[in-house]
């Protein structure tokens, strides 16, 4: 998760506005007297499911609450970041000066000594006799042994600590490297003790953090490393290294849960094999991965499968621009089970991976009875938010028709309640357990999308100028595209922002160039208008359903709905001309 999303999710706009204005409920929405502008009826509302705010009087704006409180306080974008990450307690990176990149190099040096002597210890200690002998139960020969550099940290508290001093590193880049822990008193100590070490390498071979398996006595299996200037668990895909090449040989990439199923897939001669480590994907490994192919596989445990593809399956199809498939595992068994057992049935496996999206039409109509209305009409809530997020025109229209033929509901009509659903931010399925807030931070995948193409295509520049900050939900691509207008060339854009920033802006630029990039371009540009009026529509529906007939908000909300249909009407004319033209 980027520190932006950190403070984003541990934020809530109604205790931030709440120190401005105070705030009564009013059905889905709280109400107030606008912190902008002077007023004696309440104009002003905060959206607590979205975390944003709009005031419908004089100002006629909103947004997130980093633009709320910019413009309350008169700040620019990092300014108001910093506010919120102290308020939220997240800290944020800073420029990196070349000081710190010195200390970082000395961190990666300490792994690379501490993994080699996990390493030594592992092939010569006696104390290690039990950990050869549990690899070789396991399957592993020596050269996997030596490829993933396996090593056996030893039961002495201070050994590791000692050798590494003796080098002459200090207890301070040992303890910043996660190698050491310092107790509240007392002599600092290995955290790694008895285990087997899995060294984690970056997508360079360099050594950022360390899995050490619990061979014996009771405790989690797996004690990884915590987070530290060069480990984030959820940034990287252990193995990749050792997969680049095979993956862009063969196009196409395999993610599995474990360090072990990794390791037996490699010596298995499957090469383009990565692991999560265990937790869901992140859209940074994706991004990772996307250098080097965008055929995806996900190998996943029965158990968790279809919940996972669900939630997080469309948004990675739209980072890689490619369709994502899904291979499930066996009941009870994971990678390394099935290829130890039977090396053969991999590829056949792999061969009846099946397209993440009919995966999700099987898996969620499983449990229903298309025969009964509402058998149809949960499946066209379940599936209308996830067909909504389909960046792809084609396969999102395509994914329509597949569900208007199994619900028999015409086309046309579930075309209507899609543009609803995604006017309304929907981040995976209604009825799903994730949090108000949690959910804003979900990616919007749309905007990335359009300023992905943007960043990728300098020749569409002149067309930026119809984009409106406004049309994009978050803070974030909103100064994106506000840097975008005014930096001479791209270059500079990198410079204008936070580096809080960055990652996000990396992952877009990631996206590369496209084919006929105006086209879907424009497309973009009245899908996002599109977006934002119905969004509008969506508060102020939830606003008249809260007054009901009362008062002048009433009064405003109708008229300017009013203004909206006239908007939307336009751009469908608009549009529907537009694509005359393209036809031609
Ligand atoms: P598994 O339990 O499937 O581990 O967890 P595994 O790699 O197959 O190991 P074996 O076969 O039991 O020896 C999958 C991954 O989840 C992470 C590890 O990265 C592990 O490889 N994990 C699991 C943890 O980080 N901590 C845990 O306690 C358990
Ligand atoms: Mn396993």
């Amino acid at each position: 998760m980027s520190v932006i999303d950190e403070v984003k999710q541990r934020t809530d706009i109604v205790e931030v506005v709440s120190q401005y204005t105070s705030l009564a409920k009013a059905g889905r929405t709280m109400k107030g007297l606008c912190p902008f502008h002077s007023e004696k009826h309440g104009s002003f509302f905060v959206y607590p499911e979205q975390q944003s705010w709009h005031c419908f009087g004089a100002c006629n704006t909103g947004g997130d609450v980093f633009s709320f409180v910019m413009k309350k306080e008169n700040l620019d974008f990092g300014e108001a970041l910093r506010q919120l990450a102290g308020r939220a307690g997240v800290t944020l990176p800073s420029r990196q000066a070349p000081a710190d990149r010195d200390k970082k190099d000395r961190l990666y040096q300490a792994n690379a000594t501490a993994a080699l002597y996990f390493h030594n210890f592992l092939l010569e200690a006696d104390a290690a006799e039990k950990a050869r002998q549990y690899i070789s139960g396991r399957g592993l020969n020596e050269k996997s042994t030596a490829d993933f550099q396996l090593g056996y940290s030893p039961g002495d508290r201070q050994q590791l600590r000692r050798h590494l001093m003796e080098k002459g590193y200090t207890e301070d880049e040992l303890l910043a490297a996660g190698l050491i822990i310092k107790p509240d008193d007392g002599q600092t100590y290995d955290r790694f003790r008895n285990q087997l070490m899995f060294p984690i390498a970056d997508a360079r071979g360099r050594i950022i953090g360390f899995g050490g398996r619990l061979l014996a006595g009771s405790g989690p299996k797996y004690l990884n490393s915590p987070q530290t200037p060069l480990f984030d668990k959820s940034s990287h895909l252990y193995g990749l290294n050792l997969a680049a090449p095979a993956i862009r040989l063969k196009d196409s990439a395999i993610i599995v849960e474990g360090y072990m199923d990794a390791i037996t897939a490699h010596q298995n001669g499957f090469a383009n094999v990565v692991a999560s480590m265990g937790t869901s994907v992140t859209e940074r490994q994706i991004t990772a991965l996307k250098k080097l192919s965008r055929n995806v596989i996900f190998a996943l445990d029965a158990d968790s499968a279809g919940e996972e593809a669900t939630r997080r399956g469309v948004g990675y199809e739209n980072i890689l621009e490619a369709e994502i498939k899904v291979v499930v595992l066996p009941q009870g068994k994971d990678p390394d089970d099935v290829i130890r057992q039977d090396a053969e049935a991999w590829p056949g496996l792999l061969k009846g991976a099946r397209p993440v999206m009919d995966f999700i039409f099987d898996h969620e109509s499983a449990g229903l009875d298309l025969a009964t209305a509402a058998g149809k009409s949960r499946l066209a809530e379940i599936l209308l938010p996830v067909i909504a997020r389909i960046a792809d025109t084609v396969r999102q229209a395509h994914y329509l028709q597949q569900l208007a033929r199994l619900v028999n509901i015409s086309e046309h009509r579930l075309e209507v309640a899609l543009a609803r659903t995604q006017a309304v931010r929907s981040g995976g399925r209604s009825g799903d357990t994730v949090t108000p807030i949690a959910t804003t931070v979900l990616a919007d995948s749309l905007g990335d999308y359009c300023l992905g193409l943007l960043l990728g295509h300098p020749e569409i520049k002149s067309q930026a100028a119809e984009l409106k900050p406004e049309y994009f939900e978050s803070s974030l691509n909103r100064q994106i595209l506000i840097a975008y207008q005014a930096a001479e060339d791209i270059s500079k854009l990198k410079e204008m922002l936070e580096p809080a920033i960055w990652p996000h802006l990396e992952s877009l630029m990631d996206k590369g160039s496209q084919e006929e990039a105006e086209r879907k371009f424009t497309s973009c540009i009245f899908r996002l208008r599109e977006r934002y009026l119905r969004g509008m529509a969506g508060r102020m529906a939830d606003i008249l359903a809260a007054e009901a007939n009362r008062g002048s908000v009433a009064n405003l909300v109708r008229f300017k709905e009013h203004n909206i249909e006239e908007e939307l009407r336009k751009i469908f004319v608009l549009r529907e001309k537009w694509s005359r033209e393209q036809r031609r």
